[in-house]
C-alpha cells in the first residue's frame, strides 16, 4: 500500500496545531496506521536545528543561513523519519513543509522562490506531498496577538511588515502552484475548520485507496 503525504501549511497563528491534535485523534481512534510530525524539527537533529533557528538570541542570523537550516533540518525528517514511514504504506501528517520555506525565506526574507526552492530540492530529493491543507486566515486577524507576545520565538517576533510579505508569499505561491493544495478558511470555528479538513483528506483517501473511512 502506497503511504500518503499530508502536510499543513499557513501563517503563525492560523491555527493548524489545533487542527493538527484533532487530525492525530481522529486517525487513532480509526484505527489509521500514521505518524504526526512537524518542521522544522520532527527528527532529534532536526529539534536541534529548531532550538537554533528559534532562539530569540540569534539576532544575527543571516537570511541564507536560516534558509539552510530549514532545509537541513527538512532534509533530515525527509531521510529519517517521511520516507521509512511512506514505504510502509503510512500517512504522514507534516506540520509545515517545503511552502513554509518558499513563503518565509523566499518572500519574506526576500531570497527568491527559485532560490530556496533548489537548495530544498537538494535537500529532500523532489519528495513532494499528496495533499497540502492551507489554513488560510487575514493577517490581520493574528498578526498583533503573534508579534506582541512576549515568549514569542524569534521568527514570531519579526515586524509585521515580515509577516505581511510572509502572507503575500503564499498568497503568490497558492496561484503559482496550486498542485494539490487546498484552502481551509481558517477564520471559522474550529470544529468547522476540522470538518473541511477531513472532508479534503478523506478525498484524497478514497482516491488512492478506495477507502471512504
Ligand atoms: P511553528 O511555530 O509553526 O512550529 O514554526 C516555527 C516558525 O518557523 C514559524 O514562524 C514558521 C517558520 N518557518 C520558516 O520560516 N520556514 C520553514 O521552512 C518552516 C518549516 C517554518
Amino acid at each position: 500500500m502506497k503511504g500518503i503525504f499530508i502536510t499543513l501549511e499557513g501563517p503563525d497563528g492560523s491555527g493548524k496545531s489545533t487542527i493538527m491534535k484533532k487530525l492525530t485523534h481522529y486517525f487513532k481512534d480509526k484505527n489509521i496506521d500514521f505518524i504526526g510530525t512537524r518542521e522544522p524539527g520532527g527528527t532529534e537533529i532536526g529539534e536541534d536545528i529548531r532550538n537554533i533557528i528559534l532562539d530569540k538570541k540569534n539576532k544575527n542570523m543571516a537570511a541564507e543561513t536560516e534558509a539552510l537550516l530549514y532545509a537541513a533540518s527538512r532534509g533530515q525528517h525527509v531521510h529519517e523519519k517521511i520516507l521509512p514511514a511512506l514505504k510502509m504504506g503510512k500517512i504522514v501528517l507534516c506540520e509545515r513543509f517545503i511552502l513554509s520555506s518558499l513563503a518565509y525565506q523566499g518572500v519574506g526574507r526576500g531570497l527568491g522562490i527559485e532560490e530556496v526552492r533548489m537548495i530544498n530540492d537538494f535537500a529532500i530529493k523532489g519528495i513532494r506531498p499528496d495533499l497540502t491543507l492551507f489554513f488560510h486566515v487575514d493577517p490581520s486577524l493574528t498578526l498583533d496577538r503573534k508579534t506582541k507576545r512576549n515568549e514569542g520565538d524569534r521568527l514570531e517576533k519579526e515586524g509585521t511588515e515580515f509577516h505581511k510579505e510572509v502572507y503575500r508569499g503564499y498568497m503568490e505561491l497558492l496561484k503559482k502552484y496550486p498542485e494539490n493544495i487546498k484552502i481551509i478558511d481558517a477564520s471559522k470555528t474550529i470544529e468547522e475548520v476540522f470538518n473541511q479538513s477531513i472532508c479534503h483528506i478523506e478525498k484524497v483517501l478514497k482516491n488512492q485507496r478506495g477507502v471512504i473511512v
